[in-house]
């Protein structure tokens, strides 16, 4: 969904007058007519389904729970999901996990000095501190695979270690790597170029509301879930887990930032529709759950 039908359909859906409309959004009346009558049945949509979101966090509290659950598709006997999702594109190696030696920053310092960084220097990262980044956010030390269950195993932790969240990371200051968006292979630790076009660059900085940071960053981690793998095993209780492992990650991205001397901000204030169509995902299999923009101090 582009910006500017976000915007009609956020005006239209809080009340906003077609006059307001076109001067907040600078949507042409030509446009506004077309936009009527092209989102009528998504307007009549959310507008119907409105009432459930005024007590949906409770009822996802409350529905999670066991009392509530039915057996899991896990529990069924129904084919396990695969632990990784497989992506097309050119692919770029990183250095290897086993040469990454960065040690000059205790534990203890790392936490003591963490703080949200929304302002970085010029300075570009090295593909080692992106490769240290990425492995400890999101490497998979191991993959294990049979007929009933596929997992890896990572630096972070995972319900029944079900690592239901992907990483993208939107490339923008690396040393020899080309800018552009890229998808993490955490088994093959190697990126996979999704798009390397302004235009996607331009998207992801709208999608996350134009704030600053991820404009100036040197790279922005973009983690989506793909809740199936976490729900064949714990049904809908399993969409608890998504977000408390996407937790870990950004702990882990903080302080991983902290030891290569750059600071992160994670980014929870981001447009759903604009970002799951810049990454061509559904927002349903797979969804952007967390951002985080990084760069050097
Ligand atoms: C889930 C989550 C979402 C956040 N979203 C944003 C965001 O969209 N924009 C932003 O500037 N900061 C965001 N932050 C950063 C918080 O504002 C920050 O952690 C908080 O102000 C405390 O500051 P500190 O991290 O420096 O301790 C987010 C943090 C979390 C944990």
């Amino acid at each position: 969904m582009d910006a500017k039908t976000f915007d009609y359909l956020y005006y239209k859906t809080h009340g906003y007058t077609d006059e307001q409309i076109r001067l907040e959004s600078g949507i042409s009346e030509e446009e506004l007519e077309l936009l009527d009558t092209a989102m009528r049945p998504l307007l009549a949509e959310i507008e119907a389904e409105r009432p459930k979101a005024q007590t949906i966090g409770a009822d996802f509290v409350k529905y999670t729970r066991y009392l509530y659950a039915d057996k899991s598709d896990q529990e069924l006997g129904i084919a396990r999901p695969d632990a990784i999702k497989a992506r097309s594109g050119e692919l770029v190696s990183l250095p290897a996990v086993g040469t990454l030696n960065f040690r000059d920053l205790s534990l203890q310092e790392a936490i003591a000095n963490r703080r949200s960084l929304r302002k970085y220097s010029e300075t570009s990262l090295n593909p080692d501190e992106l490769s240290f980044l990425l492995w400890a956010s999101s490497w998979a030390r191991d993959f294990r695979s049979n007929e009933r269950m596929e997992i890896t195993l990572r630096n972070v932790p995972s319900a029944g270690s079900r690592h239901p969240i992907e990483c993208f990371v939107d490339i923008r200051k690396v040393n020899g790597i080309k800018s552009g968006l890229y998808y993490y292979h955490p088994i093959k630790h190697c990126l996979i170029l999704q798009d390397e076009s302004d235009e996607m660059r331009q998207r992801i900085f709208e999608g996350c509301l134009r704030q600053e940071m991820v404009a100036n960053s040197a790279v922005n981690f973009i983690f989506t879930a793909i809740p199936y793998r976490t729900a064949w095993r714990y049904g809908q209780r399993g969409y608890r887990y998504l977000y408390l492992d996407a937790g870990h990650i950004g702990q882990n991205l903080h302080l991983a930032a902290e030891v290569i001397k750059s600071g992160c901000c994670m980014i929870g204030a981001y447009l759903d529709e604009g970002l799951n169509a810049a990454l061509g995902i559904d927002g349903i299999a797979e969804f952007v759950i967390y951002v985080a923009a990084l760069g050097k101090k």
